[in-house]
């Protein structure tokens, strides 16, 4: 039989990138982070500063870094799980070069003070033109391929990463919709509290499309396949699939707590953030309890390490968001470094660690090598990022509430007990030991990308016979 040549030059380019501009996110959240403990790091440079590297740093995590590893991993999944080679080849290398593009505007505009001022919609209008185009070439690409498989049966990761193609594309196109005035400057059609719940209806279902099916789309692949066990039960990953994305849409208004919305929309966010938990929770049991009967596995793989804790921090910020979305601890939490760490736990500890288990299962086998250089080093970078987010999701919880508890004590006759400076100083510890954290995840990254050099430049090659079979 003749063998199937996947297109994996696609899913390579995204994958090397995912982690080229992982790192030079990261780095920038190390720069914010020092910032915050040590202002005059901004050097007095207009384009150094806090407010216009903060975007450049979430932008380029988010879009740049996840927008690759999702890139990557859904052009390798499809293929692989539809027996069918990617759909219209010259297409999926456009959504290559296009995203690059888009990142490279971000970069060049952002630090410009070139912005929307939408928090994760900050680019403005001639860039939306270009990422809608790249996005909609994306879901021809990916659709297309599912049209063409030779299997009958669409595999659950398909699922997702289909419902995360589609919601993007609205979320992109609804939130975005704005009157130009010059290249560089536009005004959005909509205004105040309709303008914000849009928002936030984009910027939640931004987390939970983007930054989290997508990813679960991943981890229903992977985990498997890293742990050679079927995934624990295929019913419960139906039902987890359409309770989480027919809740995920309502949940927005949480980000809105005790503002001009009308008081029953914030009641009604707050409510399906807490049914929220259920399906977030059979997600993370029905990928870590794939190990079941195979726990020993996890002692001598370090890849599938940081896929399992990937999962049990998944677990921990999907517990922790909806008790935030509680309006009274909501009333406590926000404005505060807690929701710092309640970001970052979602953000470094899924997202990041998934994605680099990912990459680290994906990567030998689109460079045409047999093994990974060194599995001692992906140990190593497990130790240090796992220390790294301990200490960053730590010191911003502390910090949360200790902010949060300094602003809302009074005396007798109501006034405050606390000047806000007073809760500036109480914090400074914990800002230099996030610094400290980042700083150790970021050190994880290099020693990522110093291993996958040296596999890249080993002599050794698969032979195309056993890579598709292992594959
Ligand atoms: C059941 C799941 C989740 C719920 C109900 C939830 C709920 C919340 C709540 C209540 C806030 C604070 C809003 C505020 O006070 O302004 C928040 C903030 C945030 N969460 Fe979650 N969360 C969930 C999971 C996650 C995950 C898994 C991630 C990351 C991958 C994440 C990323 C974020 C981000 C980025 C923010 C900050 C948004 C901003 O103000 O810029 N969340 N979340
Ligand atoms: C070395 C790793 C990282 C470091 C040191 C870091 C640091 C920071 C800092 C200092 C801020 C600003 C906090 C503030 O305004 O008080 C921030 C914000 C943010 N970061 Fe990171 N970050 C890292 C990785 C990531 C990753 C991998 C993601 C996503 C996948 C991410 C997503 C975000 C988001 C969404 C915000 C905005 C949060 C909000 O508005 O509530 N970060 N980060």
């Amino acid at each position: 039989m003749k063998a199937l040549q996947y297109n994996d030059k696609v899913v390579a380019q995204f994958a090397v990138m995912a982690l080229v501009w992982g790192i030079v996110g990261m780095a920038v959240g190390v720069l914010l982070a020092a910032q915050l403990a040590w202002p005059g790091l901004n050097f007095d440079v207009p384009w150094l500063t806090f407010s216009r590297l903060r975007p450049l740093h979430t932008n380029a995590v988010i879009f740049a870094f996840g927008g690759c590893v999702l890139f990557a991993t859904s052009y390798y999944i499809v293929q692989r799980t539809c027996k069918a080679p990617l759909a219209f080849g010259p297409l999926a290398s456009f959504t290559f070069w296009g995203w690059q593009l888009v990142i490279l505007l971000a970069a060049i505009t952002l630090p410009l003070g070139i912005t929307q001022s939408k928090e994760y919609a900050e680019l403005e209008w001639p860039i939306d033109l270009l990422i809608a185009l790249v996005w909609v070439s994306y879901g021809v690409v990916f659709f297309g391929t599912i049209v063409r498989r030779k299997i009958n049966h669409i595999f659950v990761a398909n699922w997702f990463f289909a419902a995360f193609i589609i919601t993007v594309a609205v979320l992109h196109i609804v939130n975005n919709l704005a009157i130009p005035v010059s290249l560089t400057k536009s005004y959005i059609v909509y205004a105040g509290t309709v303008d914000a719940m849009l928002q936030w209806w984009y910027g939640h279902n931004a987390v939970g499309f983007f930054l989290t099916a997508g990813f679960l789309g991943m981890m229903y692949y992977f985990v498997p396949k890293q742990a050679q066990r079927p995934i624990y039960s295929y019913r419960l990953s139906i039902v987890h699939f359409w309770a989480l994305i027919s809740i995920y849409m309502w949940a927005g208004p949480h980000h809105l707590h005790y503002t001009a919305m009308p008081d029953w929309v914030q009641s009604l966010g707050m409510v399906f953030s807490l049914m929220l938990l259920a399906p977030s929770w059979g997600g993370m049991i029905n990928g870590i309890m794939t190990l079941s009967g195979a726990w020993e596995k996890l002692r001598s793989d370090p890849i599938l390490k940081f896929m399992i804790v990937s999962l049990s921090f998944y677990g921990m910020s999907t517990f922790e968001g909806p008790m935030m979305a509680i309006k009274t601890v909501n009333a406590l939490s926000h404005y505060t470094d807690w929701t710092i760490g309640h970001v970052h736990s979602g953000a470094l500890g899924w997202v990041a660690f998934i994605s680099i288990g990912c990459l680290y299962a994906l990567l030998p086998k689109v460079l045409n090598k047999p093994k990974l250089y060194s599995l001692q080093l992906v140990d190593l970078h497990f130790w240090v990022s796992t220390l790294g987010i301990v200490l960053y999701i730590t010191s911003m919880w502390i910090a949360g509430v200790t902010q949060g508890l300094m602003w809302r004590a009074v005396h007798d006759d109501g006034t405050l007990v606390y000047s806000f400076v007073e809760s500036l100083k109480a914090t400074y510890p914990y800002y230099v030991i996030r610094f400290g954290g980042g700083l150790l995840f970021l050190v994880g990254m290099l020693i990522m990308a110093y291993n996958l050099l040296m596999t890249v430049f080993s002599d050794e090659k698969t032979d195309l016979a056993v890579a598709s079979k292992i594959s």
